[in-house]
């Protein structure tokens, strides 16, 4: 996938070379002034995920504490029924037909958006991706995409492994649902960092971003492989976390005999980090809802933002940064 042109989201914008919203960024008119009248809420329909884990908790909270009346903002929440891609549909053509001033997508499939994008476009009500992307992606369709890097994110987390087994091992990944952006941008990530290296991959299953599947799939994967898996990638906490539950069931030490990382930063995976249960914990920052605020502000100015702004996150590769980071952690 082409990288687009992107930027550390709390850097703020840029105006040059950015991406231009006269086509949908302002339901004023004119593009000179918010859309909501002086004094008057912006209204922001908010086609969310729902229950999900951890990090999609603390990503929808943070974003349903920030959007307040307070700061100008009549939040309209509307969560997926279990996950379900039609139900997210059906709350994005309501809010549509509704004439909301915005809309926040965290879409629970990356294809099938664009039917539903290009109403939003001819109601001239701008779109804002929240952390999952879409597919095929086509930025003229909405303002921006506010995420973690992904693909940085995941090469990160290679990096670390091919450092940590500069013999080899054999690994394992446990993945999140099929169709979902992330999962495919992950394991870009991954196999770019890996690629000649030592590792051996060895299967590859989704256990749905869960801890119990995470358990699940890993019993069968250390059954079918006579336990020889030294390495995990799990592309959420949860799903590590189950992992290390397995692990431990068969009779094997998790960090010890089998290394397993991380992707999300969530407090148990970092109490675990820092326990020496998980071996690597790269953060995908769920906090960004002042940048999701700034962004609606300049687009119903009619100001230019970058197509994609990237949220900066840490990773933690020891006992020890757990240990100095828990102190400090929000979510
Ligand atoms: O899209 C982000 C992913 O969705 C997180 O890594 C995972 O925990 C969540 O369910």
């Amino acid at each position: 996938m082409a990288h687009k042109k992107r930027m550390l989201g709390l850097l703020g914008f840029v105006g040059a070379g950015a991406l231009a919203l006269g086509l949908a960024g302002c339901a004023s008119g004119d593009g000179g002034e918010a859309a909501a009248g002086e004094g008057e809420l912006i209204s922001v329909g908010f086609v969310a995920v729902g229950p999900e884990g951890g990090w999609r908790e603390a990503n929808e909270t943070n974003i349903q504490d920030t959007f307040t009346e307070d700061a100008g903002f009549d939040l309209k929440y509307a969560p997926a029924t279990n996950l379900d891609q039609k139900s997210q549909i059906d709350a994005f053509t309501s809010f549509v037909d509704e004439g909301v001033d915005v809309i926040l997508l965290s879409a629970t499939e990356a294809s099938g958006w664009e039917d539903s994008l290009a109403r939003a476009q001819e109601a001239e009500i701008p779109v804002v991706l929240l952390d999952r992307g879409i597919e095929p992606d086509d930025p003229s369709l909405y303002v921006t995409r506010i995420a973690p890097d992904n693909l940085v994110v995941a090469e990160a987390v290679g990096d670390w492994a091919v450092s940590a087994f500069p013999e080899g091992a054999n690994y394992v990944v446990l993945e999140g649902p099929a169709g979902v952006g992330v999962v495919n941008e992950r394991n870009e990530g991954w196999d770019t960092a890996v690629e000649g290296s030592n590792l051996v991959k060895v299967d590859a299953q989704t256990a749905n971003w869960s801890a119990e599947e995470g358990k699940s799939v890993m019993e069968t994967l250390l059954k079918a492989n006579n336990n020889d898996i030294q390495l995990v990638f799990a592309q959420n906490d949860e799903m590590g976390l189950g992992a290390a539950q397995a692990v431990e069931e068969a009779g094997l030490t998790p960090g010890v005999d089998v290394k397993i990382a991380t992707i999300d930063g969530t407090l148990a995976a970092m109490e675990a980090l820092a326990a020496g249960t998980l071996s690597f914990v790269h953060e995908y920052n769920p906090l960004f809802g002042e940048t999701a605020i700034d962004v609606v502000e300049k687009a119903l100015a009619g100001e230019s933002v970058e197509s994609y702004i990237i949220v900066p996150s840490e990773a933690f590769d020891s006992p020890e940064a757990a240990q100095a980071a828990l102190p400090d952690r929000k979510f």
